[in-house]
Order: structure tokens, then sequence, then C-alpha cells
């Protein structure tokens, strides 16, 4: 079976469906995981509900950071890989908090490795060699482009520049460092921004579809005119698997869908969509976007160079931008029990924390 840091998560939910739809694809047997889960306000077991119901799933709500409950789910569902996805991982609350982004992203992946290191070290010689520790990481940890910089490649310079890259990177260095000095069997994954279905609505795609039909202002940062390369999850979560399955130990894949957009496109990009699937009674989407205070050291573009994984693993995406933002916003659109599920006081109270004091 397989251990899955972060499961309840945006990106680690999507890993859960497409696990199963995969192997059913394949014909496979579907081997069955564990979600190793803190539930914070980011986790929601909506999310992976259906294969919890059905058995193929199994929830525990711990922390990565307590090394005694990791240990005892180690021992008791023996999996032959960890993929961690586990971790604080929204920028503007590293900037107003950046505690709990040590804690996690550090300290837990420090707790986390330790405990599979002491796992790994005692299984029998065939279960050990087939280990695999897959540690899920960002583009951010490379720091911010310029306009006519080339792409991130795996030996483009780390310089994160928030707390949260910061943290990130932290946590790469830590697994490096445990393949290169004990020869623990890790893989590392560095992607660009995901968005599609089951994302948190603090960051900007979620934000921006449900503030549209809200009838709220659409809060752009800054110029508007910051870049990311877009990748739609789920061709996230098959780059993952295959590295799983095919990657070298110890090496690092940046995973990337060529898809370079400015903030401002993604934003009028959906108001579209929008008018189009739900055109408002007056006026158009477009009309309530409002450029606000930028967010403090804002990387100004993310870019990724994917030649290694598609060269070594044979991974490509297999959504476009455009494809993947139809689909994206028709689920928002087609799943409002989920969208009120994590619309809790919790996130009202962030909303204002974060938006309160930018000055339009
Ligand atoms: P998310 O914030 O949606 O989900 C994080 C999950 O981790 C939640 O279920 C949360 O409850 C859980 N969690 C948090 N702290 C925990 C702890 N101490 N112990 C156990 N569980 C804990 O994040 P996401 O967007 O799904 O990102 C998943 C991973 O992918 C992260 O490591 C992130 O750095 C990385 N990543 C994200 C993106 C992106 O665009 N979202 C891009 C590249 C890489
Ligand atoms: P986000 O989704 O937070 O991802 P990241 O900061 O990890 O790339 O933000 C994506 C881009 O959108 C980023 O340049 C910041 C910008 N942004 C806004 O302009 N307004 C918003 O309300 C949010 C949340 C983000």
């Amino acid at each position: 079976m397989i251990f899955i840091t972060g499961g309840a998560g945006f990106i680690g939910g999507n890993f859960v469906h497409h696990w199963f739809e995969r192997l059913a694809k394949l014909g496979l047997p579907p081997e069955p995981v564990l979600v190793f889960d803190k539930l914070t306000y980011a986790g929601n077991p909506l999310t992976i509900k259906v294969h919890l119901e059905a058995g193929r799933a199994t929830l525990i709500q711990a922390d990565i950071a307590d090394r005694d409950a990791v240990r005892a789910a180690l021992a008791q569902h023996q999996p032959r890989a960890i993929l961690h996805f586990a971790a604080e991982s929204h920028v503007d609350r590293s900037i107003h908090g950046p505690g709990e982004f040590i804690h996690t992203n550090m300290v837990g992946t420090f707790c986390l490795i330790e405990e599979a290191r002491a796992y790994w070290g005692a299984l029998p010689a065939a279960d050990k060699a087939a280990f695999r520790f897959l540690h899920v990481s960002t583009d951010e940890v490379y720091g911010s482009l310029s306009d006519t910089d080339p792409a991130f490649n795996e030996t483009t310079a780390y310089a994160p520049n928030s707390p949260y890259s910061a943290s990130k990177a932290g946590s790469d260095h830590l697994v490096r460092a445990y393949h290169h000095t004990y020869g623990f069997p890790t893989l590392t994954t560095n992607c660009s921004n995901n968005y599609g279905p089951y994302h948190f609505p603090e960051k900007l795609i979620p934000l921006m579809i449900l503030n549209a039909l809200d009838g709220k202002p659409l809060p752009v940062y800054g110029d508007g005119l910051n870049v990311r390369d877009w990748l739609f999850v789920r061709d996230h979560c098959e780059a993952i698997c295959q590295v799983l399955e095919k990657g070298r130990l110890g090496e690092t894949y940046n995973v990337g869908g060529k898809n370079e957009v400015k903030n401002i496109d993604v934003v009028t990009t959906i108001c579209r969509k929008l008018d189009a699937l739900r055109p408002k009674a007056t006026g158009q989407y477009e009309d309530q976007i409002t450029y606000v205070t930028d967010r403090p050291g804002h990387d100004r573009r993310y870019a990724i160079d994917p030649s290694k994984i598609e060269r070594e693993i044979g991974w490509q995406p297999a959504e476009t931008f455009t494809s993947g933002i139809d689909k994206t916003v028709q689920w928002f659109l087609d799943n409002t029990e989920w969208i009120d599920s994590v619309r809790s006081g919790a996130y009202r109270d962030w909303l204002n924390t974060n938006y309160q004091s930018r000055v339009a």
C-alpha cells in the first residue's frame, strides 16, 4: 500500500482519485492508500469521501511532526512507498504567519523522513530495495525570473523569496541529504502552479471564480503582470505516478505545462468563461476586476523547463491551459456541496486578514 501525507488537500486529494482511476484503466487491482493528514483548514475529507467509504483509502488524522503517530502508522500499514504532499502551501499565509510553515514544511518533513528512514532500514532486503520516498515540492524554491530569463531547470540555484518557498527549499535540502548521506531512496518533484477541482478558494483561480459568482471584487495584486506556469492538477498527479515508477533515486524532476500566463489574463479568461456559462443580469464579470496593493516580495515570473521529465520518464501534460480552465470553471459551477463545506468560519477570517488591509 501507499502512504500519502496531505491526501485530503488539493493535490493530494486529486492524487487519490487519480491513483484509483489509473489502476482501473490499467486493469490493475486498487492498491490501497493510507492518507495521513492533520486536516488543517486546507484538508477536507469530503474530497476523498468516495474512496474512504469504499474502504480503498484509510484516513489517519495526525501531524507529520508527531513522530509517535508516524511510527505507529508505518508499523501498522507497512507501505511500499511514501508520497509526501503535506505542507502549508499558501504564500500569503506564510507572509502573515510563517511559524506554521516552519513547523510543517521543515520540522514536519524532518520528523517524517527520520521515521521513514528507520522503517525502511528495518525492512527485509527485497522490500527495502523497492521502497520509495517521493517528496512533492514546488518551482518557487528557484525564486523569481525576469521576462527574458530562461525557465528553471533542475540545476538552477535555489533562491527562495517567501517564507513558504524558503520552508519548501529547506525540506528539499533535507530530502537530498538523506539520499546522499544514508542512501535513503528519495525522489523529488518540483512543480509549477496547479489548478483544477478541489482547489481551496484562497488561491488565485478558485478565488476568482467564486468571487465573480458572488458579485465580489476580483482582487488583482499589483499590476497583474506577474506570470505563472499553470499545470492542470491531474497532469501533475500523473507525473508523480510516473516518477514513482521510473524515477532515478536521489534525482529531482521539474514538472510544468509550458503554459505561462499573466495573472490578469488568467482572470479575464475566467470572466469570459463565466460570461458564457453563467451570464450576469447586467454587465460583465470583468467589471468586478479591482487592482489592489501588491504582495510583499511578489515573485515576478515562474517558468519550468520540463525537458528532463519528458526525456527520462516520458511524461507529457494532457491538458492545455484552455482545456484545463474549461474543466475547472465547470467543476466549480457543478460542485456547490464541496464549496459550501470549505467556506467555514476559518475561511472567512482569512479573507478579512488578507484583503481588508489592501487598498484598491
Ligand atoms: P494544500 O494546502 O491544499 O493541502 C495541504 C494538505 O496537507 C492539507 O490536507 C493539510 O490538512 C495537510 N497538512 C498540513 N499540515 C500538515 C501536517 N503538519 N501534518 C499532516 N498534514 C498536514 O496544498 P496543495 O496545494 O495540495 O499542495 C500539496 C503539495 O504540493 C505541497 O507540498 C506543495 O508545496 C506542493 N505544490 C503545490 C503547488 C500548487 O500549485 N498548489 C504547486 C507545486 C507544488
Ligand atoms: P497563488 O494562487 O497564491 O499562487 P502562488 O503565489 O503560489 O503563485 O497566486 C498566483 C498569482 O496570483 C500570484 O502572482 C499572486 C496572484 N494573486 C492575485 O493577484 N490576487 C489574489 O487574490 C491571489 C490569491 C493571488
